[in-house]
């Protein structure tokens, strides 16, 4: 892409629409022109810019697995202008995206470790993208845990998948919600999600740990992972949740001196944890 061009989105038009949890959808994304479709390209944690006409751009990580081709998927909360203008929209309908950028899970630099993946909330998205990814190669890899939490029953998102992934003998899913938070027939735990990881004691042999969540959580999960053993190195996070332009542009999604659109949004713990607290 030429530099004159770099901003001009592509134009998309919405296949399919889930209602994920209250005020929570999922797109599924096709290219106008199917030979863009053909010829894009990206990797588990990278992210977009995803745009309403005449009401401007968000910035979401793809939610979908880069192994399955010809759509994309996003997930996003009803929270501002843009993305309230988003969920009025219906199938059919057409938004401009603009992607992918940022760095990636460097998933092949972790053949024949186990994978532990913990998310809180609605963090599940960048994760869910690296868990399909995982999956669609899940002979590379080891033990494969799942440890979702949120607030209540009814904000789990992508429930159908973790029932998928809960089925599958190869992988082990743990799914939580807030004390409080639980329904009289819910099966899972109840607890805060740094809690039930420690009742869980994960080991740390051979093992990558991947965090998506609220800073709060993210925070009480790495310090759980310390204690469990986990090497810094051994953590992976995205903070693609800091961003707003996502291009370097705003300068808004500085934690410290880094600079999570461009330096990121994938970090080691070794690499963050001696930014300021509220990352
Ligand atoms: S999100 Fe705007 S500069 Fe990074």
């Amino acid at each position: 892409m030429s530099d004159a061009n770099v901003y001009k989105p592509s134009i998309m038009r919405i296949e399919k629409i889930t209602e994920e949890a209250p005020g929570v959808k999922t797109f599924r994304l096709v290219f106008n022109d199917p030979e863009e479709g053909r010829s894009f390209d990206f990797k588990a944690g990278q992210f977009a810019e995803y745009s309403v006409f005449g009401e401007g751009e968000c910035t979401f990580c793809i939610a979908s697995s880069p192994t399955r081709k010809g759509y994309i998927e996003c997930t996003f909360r009803q929270a501002g202008r843009v993305t309230s203008a988003l969920s009025d929209l219906e199938e059919g309908d057409t938004i401009g995206f603009r992607g992918p950028y940022g760095n990636i899970f460097p998933i092949d630099e972790w053949k024949g470790k186990n994978l532990l993946f913990i998310a809180g909330g609605i963090a599940l998205p960048p994760m869910r993208c690296l868990i399909w990814n995982c999956l669609d190669l899940r002979d590379r890899f080891g033990d494969v845990t799942i440890l979702y939490g949120a607030r209540t029953v009814d904000d789990l998102v992508y429930k159908h998948e973790l029932r998928e992934w809960a089925e599958r003998p190869d992988v082990r899913v743990v799914t939580t919600v807030d004390p409080g938070g639980e329904t009289p027939d819910w099966k899972g735990e109840v607890g805060f999600v740094p809690t039930v990881l420690e009742r869980m004691a994960p080991s740390s042999v051979d093992t990558i740990a991947i965090v998506c969540g609220p800073p709060i959580m993210i925070k009480f999960t790495f310090l759980a992972l310390a204690k469990a053993g986990f090497m810094p190195e051994a953590i992976f996070t995205t903070l693609e949740n800091r961003m707003k332009c996502g291009i370097g542009k705003c300068g808004r999604c500085n934690v410290g001196p880094v600079f999570v659109c461009k330096d990121g949004p994938v970090f080691t713990f070794a690499q963050i944890k001696d930014l300021p607290a509220e990352y």
